[in-house]
C-alpha cells in the first residue's frame, strides 16, 4: 500500500520524512481541481481510522461531520485563497471512519516551489477537552519535522512558507475552548 499518489512528482525528502514522522501529516496538491490529498503517513490514518487508498485523490474535508464543522470551516477556506498568509492553525470537529467525534487540531503550511504556492502541507492532532496531555509533545515533534522539512527544502528548490508562530497555539487555543 502506499501513502502517496504516484502521479503526483513529490519531493523524495518530504515522502521520508512522512514515514519516519510520529505526527499526523498529510500534503494536498492546490494546482489539481478541489485540492486534493496527494500524501498521508501512518499516524494520519491511525487518526481517523481511514486507510491511505480511501483518501488520497480525496479532499480533507471529508473528516468533518455530515452536520456541519462550523464558522472555521470558512476561515480555512479563506486561509487557503489568501496568498498573503503562509500558515495557521485550526481547531474543527471532525469524525473519525468508525463515526467517533473528536476535535482536530489542524496546522497548515504552504509550500512554494519556482515562486508559486505548489503543496499544502497538513498536520492533525486529536485534542483531548480536559486535558493538554501530549499537545507538548505534539508541538516539538512538528516543529523538528518542520526544520527537517525546511533544510531538505532549501536544496531542492522549494521553500516552506511560514513562521512557526501559529504553530506554538495549540495550550491557548485548548484553554479558549474550555471556556466556551
Ligand atoms: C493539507 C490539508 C489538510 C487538511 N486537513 C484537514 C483536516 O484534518 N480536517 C479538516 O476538517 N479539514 C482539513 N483540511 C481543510 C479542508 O480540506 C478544506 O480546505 C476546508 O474544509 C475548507 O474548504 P471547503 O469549504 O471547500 O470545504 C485540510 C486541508 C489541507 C489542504
Amino acid at each position: 500500500m502506499s501513502y502517496f499518489d504516484e502521479t503526483s512528482d513529490l519531493p523524495s525528502g518530504l515522502k521520508g520524512l512522512f514515514l519516519r514522522s510520529k505526527v499526523s501529516l498529510s500534503i494536498a496538491d492546490p494546482n489539481r481541481e478541489d485540492c486534493p490529498l496527494v500524501g498521508v503517513n501512518e499516524p494520519f490514518c491511525d487518526l481517523s481510522g481511514y486507510g491511505a487508498d480511501e483518501v488520497l485523490g480525496h479532499n480533507c474535508r471529508f473528516l468533518q461531520p455530515s452536520d456541519g464543522a462550523g464558522p472555521v470551516r470558512a476561515r480555512m477556506r479563506r486561509f487557503l485563497s489568501d496568498d498573503t498568509v503562509t500558515d495557521g492553525k485550526f481547531l474543527i470537529p471532525n469524525c473519525t471512519k468508525q463515526g467517533d467525534r473528536f476535535l482536530n487540531l489542524v496546522y497548515m503550511a504552504k509550500l512554494e516551489h519556482q515562486g508559486r504556492v505548489s503543496l499544502i502541507l497538513g498536520s492533525q492532532f486529536g485534542v483531548r477537552i480536559h486535558s493538554s496531555q501530549g499537545t507538548d509533545a505534539y508541538e516539538l515533534a512538528l516543529k523538528e519535522d518542520l526544520r527537517q522539512l525546511k533544510t531538505l527544502a532549501d536544496q531542492r528548490d522549494w521553500t516552506v512558507l511560514g513562521s512557526y508562530d501559529a504553530l506554538a497555539s495549540s495550550h491557548s487555543m485548548i484553554a479558549r475552548l474550555r471556556m466556551e
